[in-house]
């Protein structure tokens, strides 16, 4: 064996014992216990104010409010298409989370985890710029908004293979239902006032079927971020030691 070899043989198994000393701030269920997927829930619901906090040895990030710095995203769906950039979003009320069920699904080589849950309120306020075009209506401006969520249930999809104690997450999903909405935004029109009211009107009147032609597309996008925030902690933590 050379010397990098070596080296770099040392550093992996340093990597690999590491990686198998951190573990999540949860209660641990036996799975073959017969109150396997009460105690789960159980243990998410007492847990989660230590994941709210924020997990530095993990990389999670205070949950409420969880702040996003800066994200791209070019929506194309139904009449909408728009280039958007949000920046200093924070995003109030997941300390608030009720976890109803959850359901464990166990396989040789693959675990699947589904989490319903609801919560009263959110709170999502921020800073945009957009470019784009509803139908014929020309869209552009940049300044803030803010978004208020209530009554929100939702079914958490995580699921992934199992290799070398490790879950690595494939899909992360989520479709919320939400009970009522209202959007407000600066400016979406360059300047026009008059255009941005009516459209704030219309938004909040139409919130419903806007939203439901929209979740395909922010469901897909949630799950590509949500997928890797969680990996980079699932990376860290031994899969038989968080779910023995
Ligand atoms: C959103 O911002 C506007 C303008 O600052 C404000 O009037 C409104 O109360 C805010 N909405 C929420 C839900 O905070």
């Amino acid at each position: 064996m050379s010397f990098y070899a070596l080296a770099v043989y040392c550093a992996t198994v340093f990597v690999l014992v590491a990686a198998q000393d951190l573990e999540l701030p949860v209660q641990t269920c036996k799975r073959d216990a017969s109150d396997y997927t009460s105690c789960l829930r159980l243990a998410m619901q007492e847990a989660w104010p230590n994941f709210v906090a924020g997990i530095p040895k993990l990389d999670l990030p205070p949950l409420d409010p969880y702040f996003l710095e800066y994200q791209h995203t070019e929506y194309e769906t139904g009449d909408l298409r728009a280039d958007v950039t949000v920046k200093n979003v924070n995003i109030y009320g997941l300390s608030k989370i009720t976890f109803l069920a959850v359901r464990p699904h166990h396989s040789d080589n693959a675990f699947r985890l589904e989490v319903d849950l609801e919560l009263p309120k959110m709170l999502i306020e921020g800073n945009f710029k957009a470019n784009g075009a509803y139908g014929a209506l020309q869209i552009g401006g940049e300044g803030s908004f803010n978004i208020s969520l209530e009554d929100i249930k939702d079914t958490w999809f995580m699921e992934g293979p199992v290799a070398n104690d490790i879950w690595t997450l494939e899909h992360f999903r989520l479709t919320p239902e939400i009970g009522k909405m209202t959007v407000w935004f600066s400016d979406m029109f360059n300047g026009n006032e008059q255009l941005n009211n009516i459209a704030l009107n219309f938004v909040n009147e139409n919130w419903p079927s806007l939203y439901r032609e929209m979740l395909p597309f922010l469901s897909k996008n949630l799950d590509d971020y949500l997928t890797e925030v969680a990996n980079r902690i699932f990376s860290k933590v031994s899969f038989s030691k968080t779910f023995p």
